[in-house]
């Protein structure tokens, strides 16, 4: 038995040791680290498995991360929009259906809180049943090398691509990210709160 429960901020070290299981040492290197690099995880979208039912949750079985991104970011009108990944499965629990339920519910949730399009890099063969896609024919682009099979994206509402295409960046600032929905991860709302206090800290005195 298994219970799903939004990530909250002490997960994290538990988190990290199961991604660094799951996709060794060099996975910082990938394009996407760059986007995520000193951003906070979407607090409502992101998720972990835990063993047992509440309140006797037992250890960490799996974790799936949100991240909010800009598509556009080269043209006149980027547009907000979450990107998933990574997914990670403690190895001796994999093959259970705990993948499919953290992507399914995170992606109810996304439909919920009203988000847009969902952007991922990875196995169309994994991704594909989900309603993922591939990326390029929208004419998206990432800040590094990707694979193009592997460049996959969900329109989560029938016309949310519209008009949506270009390079994928990071957001710029908390006033581009989208909405982050209840609840709110206590790291999210420090770091959105550390942003605007440096940015008044920056503004010239009159
Ligand atoms: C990929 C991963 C998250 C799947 O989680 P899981 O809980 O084992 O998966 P589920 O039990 O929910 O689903 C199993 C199904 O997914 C399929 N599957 C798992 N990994 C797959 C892959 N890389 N490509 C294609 N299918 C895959 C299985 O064959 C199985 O298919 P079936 O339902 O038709 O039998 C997990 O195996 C994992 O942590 N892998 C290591 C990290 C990783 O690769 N993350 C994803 C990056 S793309």
């Amino acid at each position: 038995m298994y219970t799903l429960l939004h990530e909250r901020p002490d997960d994290s070290a538990q988190i990290e040791t199961l991604l660094d299981r799951a996709f060794g040492p060099n996975r910082y290197s990938k394009t996407v680290y760059r986007l995520r690099e000193g951003v906070a995880p979407l607090g409502g979208l992101s998720l972990v498995a835990r063993s047992g039912m509440a309140p006797e949750l037992g250890p960490l079985l799996g974790t799936i991360r949100y991240w909010p991104i800009r598509i556009g970011v080269d043209g006149p009108a980027p547009v907000a929009a979450a990107m998933l990944g990574p997914i990670a499965i403690e190895p001796e629990r994999r093959g259970e259906g705990i993948g499919v339920a953290l992507i399914q519910r995170s992606l109810t949730l996304a439909r919920w809180f009203g988000h847009r399009i969902v952007m991922l890099v990875g196995d169309p063969e994994y991704y594909n049943r989900f309603g993922f896609v591939p990326a390029r024919p929208y004419g998206l682009e990432l800040p590094g090398p990707v694979e193009d099979r592997r460049f996959l994206v969900q329109p989560l509402f029938a016309g949310a691509m519209e008009g949506v295409t270009g390079m994928i960046g990071r957001p710029f600032d908390d006033a581009d990210a989208p909405a982050i929905p209840a609840p709110i991860a206590a790291e999210a709302v420090e770091s959105l709160t550390t942003a605007r206090k440096a940015r008044k800290a920056r503004r010239p005195v009159n």
